[in-house]
């Protein structure tokens, strides 16, 4: 298989681009995401590792955030006394008294999850070196980062002096999160930083080692603890400095400084090279499952594999309380909050091709029933209401309140109020992991809990209004309509919720008596409470114009003002942006695919080819995609429906939103509902997969024109079955 359609090249450094490619650049391993900052460090760079699950409240924020951990990269090169750097500032980029950069090259294997940099360079003296850099998040063992540098004098016989240092001199864009008593240790060749967290008090420890040929002394001062080496190279000759660093937290081990020093020390004697052999072998088995491969669009495939990288690299590992972010480990954007971006996006790649990580992700809603049902009673309801935006603790953490606009107001933020679809969505998760896995251990014990809790919140939610069923002042996928009455996609999935809660009572009942009962009594599903949520069934209000055979978004939907989106075309912002907040709200511009949606989710139990088709040719005209999880879902249903050139288009779209910045805003990290939405348009839109009474099958696939073929493996019910469209007829 071509290496090229592995790799993620750039070449070239462009500081006006560093951000962004700090975010696309990101290695991780399910415990940590460290973005592609570079060792040496730069002018507004934000280098940043985020470990899953230290959340902290700052006593000045409105919220709880991720917080940025103590920085392992630097590496800080001098060259005959020349300091090794691509530039200083943009404006005297290649100054010959800074050295001078004669080659850049950066690459980020996505099949063995390793970041490498090639720079030749000039020192002032008109020595030359070829520096050559890698890193590595393990995936053998989490806690373990590894760097190596090597050096080699391709001209003259340079003076080498090394620094690797750690800094505990971080912050989240300003927000300071760690008490300033950081324990700094440097001793037998080893830098040290034990760092607490002010509100929530977690610890972590970070460790580093220096391993070279030649003598190492400590150096450095306060919070910037470094280990120094030095050395004369002969022309041709190479040195390699390697630099293992450790990772522990509060929540793995009691004392984390202490477990990382003795980690490092282990790590160090294993070596670089048997660290990074046992690295990759674990990513050939992440992707011996995961990959699509496309034949036909070398373009597509290799973004492909990328979004489908960042899902394996943030999705958590060995952890149960944490799950993945809307940005990923990647960058600062959305606090590291956990939205439904996870459960309908990110998580289905999972289920399919590694259930363990997925059932990772069911867990870590397991452990926060008790948050939502806090916020159930909270608001007056029964069950569990899941939070819009959960962090660790489980409580609602969406902000009530925006960051201040250009004019210095705030606008009131109302997701964590009535965007109450996430509650549903997370029961479809679960509903989906336990059909493709077969787990029915995970379901007695855990799953069934959260379908029937939820339902229980739903049953006590809706409204008895008219002799039918309402639910009103919800905000539904699309948000730029807020608190609508009788959104059609959260009454038609509350529907599917509560028919999947007593179909699941059903096989309760059948396969695990014990488990029903204990459920039935624990939950009160009580005969009365099975009854109502049958009439709700019944006499649920989905609004839908017989006439025209369309699904309404939401009563008087159609009253407002239509803009038509396809006219403002090309733009790079939102039509939102464009014709302002005030009026898009009160006019059809939807943000994201709302019904249409529903139909990916949904299929034909909710509307039969001539509604989908009346449906698309309604809602898609009038869709922004003011969100990244827009264009995947039309993708998908765009290709359920054979409508191929807008599919492709669609999924186009998607599938490079991170790498093209199309949106401007990958500086605060990957979009990982996009990313796991384009395996999904490719699976369940283009090939047509479909779980069947009979098991996993393709029906009526259909590929983009130019695609010759696509070949993926899916785990149903613990048997690896591999698929394939297309291909030599
Ligand atoms: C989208 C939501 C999404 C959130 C986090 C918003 O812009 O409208 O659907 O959950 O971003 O990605």
């Amino acid at each position: 298989m071509a290496r090229r359609l592995w790799h993620i090249i750039e070449r070239g450094f462009y500081p006006d681009r560093q951000l962004h490619h700090e975010t696309i650049f990101t290695i991780g391993n399910g415990y940590l995401g460290t973005r592609g900052s570079f060792e040496e460090g730069y002018e507004g760079d934000t280098p940043s590792t985020l470990v899953h699950g230290i959340f902290d409240h700052a006593p000045n924020m409105l919220v709880p955030e991720l917080v940025n951990v103590p920085n392992w990269l630097p590496i800080h090169i001098t060259i005959d006394g020349t300091p090794f750097r691509l530039v200083t500032q943009a404006s005297d980029y290649m100054r010959p008294q800074d050295g001078l950069v004669l080659g850049f090259e950066r690459i980020l294997e996505l099949d063995r999850g390793i970041l490498s940099r090639e720079v030749l360079f000039r020192a002032a003296s008109g020595n030359i070196v070829r520096l050559i850099f890698e890193r590595f998040a393990s995936l053998d063992n989490e806690h373990i980062l590894a760097q190596r540098v090597r050096v080699i004098a391709v001209d003259g016989s340079p003076q080498i002096e090394v620094e690797a240092a750690l800094d505990g001199d971080v912050t989240n864009a300003g927000a300071q999160h760690w008490l300033p008593d950081m324990t700094v240790l440097a001793e037998n060749e080893v830098i040290g930083l034990e760092a607490k967290t002010q509100q929530s008090s977690y610890v972590v420890g970070i460790a580093s080692k220096l391993i070279t040929k030649s003598a190492v002394q400590h150096t450095g001062s306060g919070l910037q603890p470094g280990l120094r080496t030095s050395l004369q190279l002969a022309q041709e000759d190479e040195a390699v400095f390697d630099k293992i660093s450790v990772i522990y937290s509060s929540r793995d081990v009691t004392a984390p400084l202490t477990s990382a020093v003795a980690e490092v020390q282990k790590a160090a004697k294993t070596g670089y090279d048997q660290l990074l052999a046992q690295h990759t072998r674990e990513w050939s088995k992440y992707w011996e499952t995961a990959d699509i491969l496309i034949e036909g669009d070398d373009e597509c495939q290799l973004a492909l594999r990328f979004t489908t990288y960042h899902i394996l690299i943030t999705a958590p590992r060995h952890d149960e309380n944490a799950s993945i972010g809307a940005k990923t480990l990647s960058g600062l954007g959305y606090k590291g909050h956990v939205f439904w971006d996870t459960e309908l996006f990110a998580l289905p790649p999972l289920t399919l091709t590694q259930p363990q990580l997925a059932r990772n992700l069911l867990m870590y809603r397991y452990h926060r029933l008790p948050g939502a049902r806090h916020k159930a009673q909270a608001n007056g309801f029964e069950g569990a209401m899941f939070p819009w935006e959960s962090t660790d603790t489980g409580e609602e953490t969406t902000p009530q309140w925006s960051d201040p606009q250009p004019d210095g107001t705030r606008i009131r933020i109302w997701t964590g109020d009535t965007e109450q679809h996430i509650s549903t969505d997370i029961a479809y998760g679960v509903w989906q992991y336990w059909h493709w896995t077969g787990d029915d251990d995970f379901l007695k014990r855990y799953g069934a809990e959260i379908i029937l809790d939820t339902a229980v919140f739903w049953g006590s939610r809706v409204e008895e209004k008219n002799g039918r069923y309402e639910i009103s002042q919800q905000i539904g996928p699309d948000e730029y309509h807020e608190n609508v009455d009788n959104s059609v996609f959260t009454n038609r999935m509350v529907v599917w919720h509560l028919e999947t809660a007593l179909s699941l009572l059903d096989w309760l009942k059948n396969h695990a008596a014990s488990d029903h009962d204990r459920l039935a009594a624990t939950l009160k599903l009580t005969p009365d409470r099975l009854a109502k949520w049958r009439d709700i069934i019944a006499r649920m209000v989905i609004p839908f114009d017989a006439e025209k055979q369309i699904h309404i978004q939401f009563p008087g939907f159609f009253d407002m003002e239509y803009i038509p989106v396809p006219n403002y075309t090309p733009r790079t912002s939102s039509v939102q942006a464009i014709v302002g907040h005030s009026r898009s709200i009160q006019s059809q511009v939807i943000k994201q695919a709302d019904v249409v949606m529903m139909m990916a989710l949904l299929g034909d139990q909710v509307a039969n080819r001539e509604v989908m088709l009346n449906n698309w040719n309604t809602y898609y005209p009038r869709t922004d995609h003011g969100s990244s999880l827009s264009p995947a879902m039309h993708a998908w249903v765009a290709g359920r429906l054979g409508l191929m050139e807008t599919a492709y288009d669609m999924f186009h779209h998607a599938v490079h939103i991170d790498l093209h910045d199309n949106k401007g805003n990958v500086r605060d990290g990957i979009h990982a509902a996009a990313c796991g939405g384009v395996f999904q348009a490719v699976l369940f839109g283009f090939c047509g997969l479909e779980l069947t009474p009979e098991g996993p099958k393709l029906v009526e696939p259909r590929l983009p024109e130019h695609w010759r073929r696509v070949q993926f493996n899916v785990y149903y019910r613990g048997a690896k079955h591999t698929f394939e469209v297309g291909g030599p007829a």
